[in-house]
């Protein structure tokens, strides 16, 4: 697919050498909206338009996974009206989703804990999950973290690997790395290459702990609403000039 020049960075990207799966802590809504004299929740309307841009673009370069934080298990601490107002924004991409993933061929998947989410939203979520599994298992995937926390993930695993042996379906030597990976939100999907986080937080706040181990980060003072294809590309070009050894040597 040709895929559009956005800025002169895009020539210096190496399109055979891109990440398969890029995450991000969509940060600095809050920020990009009080700098503007807008109430916080004008920042996430802002920062969901930026969600839909960079999954397109992803798409259309070929990046296959993209992950994206929307609300952590401890964001329940904000005001009611930001919650809600983040809940509209997920709901209302939820609607559009269904309508368009089969046509657009976008595979949709939710990491984190579904069980404190409004019935209407995990409605949705279930009818994204049965589109996807129409869709050709090489397609783009987006994945929106809702209700997650790395720490939670990892406990919902445990506890349901126990249960299983509890259960006689698993023994506790069976345990290994590939095994306890497909006990999380995560399974069957490729741990992220790159993780990105813009508002020059310099932390990870609880996100894809057991999958960030061999992970490459990158971190921008671009406040979220304002991070575009130009960023994204400053990304992948810092990305492929590192030297990735997993523990290896290099030869
Ligand atoms: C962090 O910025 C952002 C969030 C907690 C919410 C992110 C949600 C969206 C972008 C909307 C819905 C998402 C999709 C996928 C449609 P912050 O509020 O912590 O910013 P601050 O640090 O500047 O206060």
């Amino acid at each position: 697919m040709a895929v559009k020049q956005t800025d002169s960075l895009a020539g210096q990207v190496d399109m055979t050498r891109l990440p398969r799966h890029i995450a991000i802590i969509m940060d600095g809504n809050g920020r990009w909206a009080t700098r503007r004299g807008l109430p916080r929740t004008a920042g996430h309307k802002a920062g969901a338009e930026t969600f839909r841009r960079i999954a397109t673009y992803c798409k259309n370069i070929g990046v296959q996974y993209l992950t994206v934080y929307a609300f952590s298990t401890e964001n329940w601490k904000r005001s009611a009206d930001e919650v809600g107002a983040i809940m509209a924004l997920l709901k209302k991409y939820m609607e559009e989703a269904v309508e368009t993933m089969e046509r657009d061929n976008i595979r949709l998947h939710f990491f984190g804990d579904m069980t404190p989410i409004a019935p209407e939203l995990r409605a949705l979520a279930r009818e994204t999950d049965e589109i996807t599994e129409h869709l050709s298992a090489d397609a783009f995937q987006a994945n929106v973290c809702l209700n997650y926390g790395g720490r939670d993930e990892i406990l919902r695993a445990v506890r349901q690997f126990a249960a299983d042996c509890a259960a006689g379906k698993r023994k506790p030597e069976e345990l290994d790395e590939a095994l306890f990976s497909g006990y999380l939100d995560s399974r069957n999907i490729p741990d992220p290459d790159l993780i990105i986080r813009p508002s020059g937080e310099l932390r990870l706040s609880n996100f894809l702990l057991w999958q960030c181990a061999y992970s490459e980060f990158y971190f921008t003072d671009a406040l979220w609403p304002d991070f575009d294809e130009a960023e994204l590309n400053r990304a992948i070009v810092a990305f492929q000039a590192r030297d990735r050894r997993f523990g290896g040597v290099k030869k």
